[in-house]
């Protein structure tokens, strides 16, 4: 055996030098402070023959509790009370007898330790928690639900909810059926398959999507909130396998409509990990303003291309830009460009011009004439530009917008309420240059998709009509400006043609 010279160094902490505890040598199990719960625990107990009122718990454990002293003095240290049972929430969470263990004239706790067993304190937090906290609270919800919103409402959202689950279960036996490899790196095979169940399906989901529609619209407008929570938390369960609609509800951005719900919508490849999530994909896509957010950045990108026909440098710029989807689409599709090209992309998300920095830059080295564009970003908001907040502000604003031949948006103004909208109108029309244009997007309402934005997803829009659009122009008060509305191609994108003389 090695004596003590020979041992190796050790690598931990000597055992004979680990010390204890200097100030609580006695271990005691951790207390839970009783104003921690979200409902305080009481006592009651034997005394004399007759129970006491309920006292105040202050703090439980495993072993014992302390409570709130009685204005007489009745408990003394060594005393065993035989009958003691504590409540929470008006059930018994234990009983049996306990030892006083201070009980002194002046403190304002006494303790007690249990002698019949312990208090399971996991128990004790799943009652708190979850029984009396969420159970109570969604137990109440069902009830006033059911008493507020009408049950041929309620009727509606069922039905609703058994048609994706019919779509649910058919997608998932047909993932059964399909070797995984066959689809999940196929674009065109997810969506062949979706394509033979939405034939189908869908037909009979848009019915009823327009029979919510209908029945929602009878609905007061002070139950609308109560109606759209009841919706969400029915349905969201159904299409959170959707990378749209779940990204829609769960607003990582903290709005909905950011520039990855744009790259969604306007993807080749479906994106749900499950194929019921690549038909709820499919489907988004394929809603009226799914293929509006498509076709309107056709439209956007005509406007770009008139510009540019002009004979000299132009400038443009892309309000609230997002991931500039229509800017790629044209950069790769026009032919040699004339003159040079300004490109000038306003977002308040750094990550939306981040990605659309990079897919331009690419398109633009692409191209044989790609100096002739010069691609500048702005991290700004709507805001900074309505009201600069210094003279640096305003200056940049000046610097960078001033002089555009032409000003477009899409996505932005259909989450402006009219006083905004007008005013920003007016901000955007002073910075263009003689025969500049605004060409500002405008999504109008429709009924096979707007309810479920609106109810499941709580995404609301601010949808106008072509009379709508005309008033914001003519509340600009540009007595000079022509003003005109035009249309994507599906008809659900309208777009608010402002030129300047
Ligand atoms: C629905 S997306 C539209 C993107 C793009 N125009 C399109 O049609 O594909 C809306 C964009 O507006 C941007 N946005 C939202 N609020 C804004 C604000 N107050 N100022 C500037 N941009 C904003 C978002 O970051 C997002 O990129």
């Amino acid at each position: 055996m090695a004596n003590d010279q020979q041992r190796p160094k050790s690598h931990g902490a000597e055992h004979a030098e680990l010390e204890g505890s200097h100030e609580a040598y006695r271990y005691r199990p951790a207390r839970q402070p009783a104003d921690q719960l979200a409902f305080r625990p009481v006592c009651r107990f034997k005394l004399n023959g007759h129970f006491t009122a309920a006292r105040e718990v202050l703090d439980l454990s495993p072993t014992g509790h302390a409570i709130v002293p009685s204005e007489r003095p009745s408990l003394r240290p060594g005393q065993v009370v035989d009958d003691l049972r504590l409540e929470h929430c008006n059930n018994e969470i234990w009983a049996g007898s306990a030892e006083v263990v201070y009980a002194d004239k002046d403190s304002e706790r006494i303790g007690l330790r249990f002698i019949s067993g312990q208090l399971n304190m996991r128990s004790l937090s799943f009652r708190d928690e979850l029984i009396e906290q969420r159970l109570v609270k969604s137990l109440y919800q069902v009830r006033s639900d059911e008493r507020l919103l009408p049950a041929e409402w309620r009727a509606g959202i069922s039905t609703t909810r058994h048609l994706l689950e019919s779509a649910k279960a058919i997608m998932e036996e047909m993932e059964r059926g399909e070797p995984s490899e066959n689809w999940s790196r196929s674009a065109r095979r997810k969506r062949e398959l979706c394509e033979m169940v939405y034939h189908k399906w869908w037909p009979v989901y848009r019915d009823q999507l327009l029979a919510m529609d209908s029945l929602s619209q009878q609905l007061p407008k002070a139950l609308r909130e109560t109606a759209m929570d009841y919706a969400a938390q029915e349905l969201m369960p159904l299409l959170r396998e959707c990378p749209m609609h779940s990204r829609a509800y769960d607003k990582p951005l903290g709005y909905a409509g950011d520039y990855v719900l744009m790259l969604q919508g306007n993807t080749e490849e479906l994106a749900g990990e499950t194929l019921y999530g690549c038909l709820l994909h499919h489907m988004v896509q394929n809603f009226e303003l799914g293929k509006a957010i498509v076709a309107r950045c056709y439209t956007a990108s005509d406007a770009v291309a008139q510009t540019l026909r002009k004979d000299r440098t132009t400038r443009i710029v892309s309000l609230a830009s997002g991931p500039a989807i229509e800017l790629r689409t044209l950069l790769e599709n026009i032919p040699p460009l004339e003159q040079p090209v300004e490109l000038i992309l306003v977002d308040v998300d750094e990550q939306a011009i981040q990605h659309a920095y990079d897919s331009l830059s690419r398109a633009i080295q692409k191209r044989e004439d790609g100096h002739l564009v010069r691609l500048s970003c702005l991290n700004f908001s709507i805001s900074q530009i309505m009201t600069p907040v210094d003279e640096d502000e305003r200056e940049l604003v000046h610097d960078v917008l001033e002089n555009a031949d032409l000003i477009y948006s899409m996505g932005l103004f259909d989450y402006l309420n009219r006083p905004v909208a007008v005013r920003l109108l007016r901000n955007l029309y002073s910075l263009l240059a003689p025969e500049g244009r605004l060409f500002i997007g405008n999504l109008k309402r429709a009924r096979d998709c707007s309810w479920a934005m609106d109810y499941a997803v709580h995404w609301h829009l601010a949808y106008r009509t072509e009379a709508d659009m005309i008033d914001l122009g003519t509340r600009m008060r540009e007595s000079e400006a022509s003003i005109e509305v035009t249309e994507d191609k599906t008809g659900y994108c309208m777009f608010l043609d402002v030129r300047r003389p």
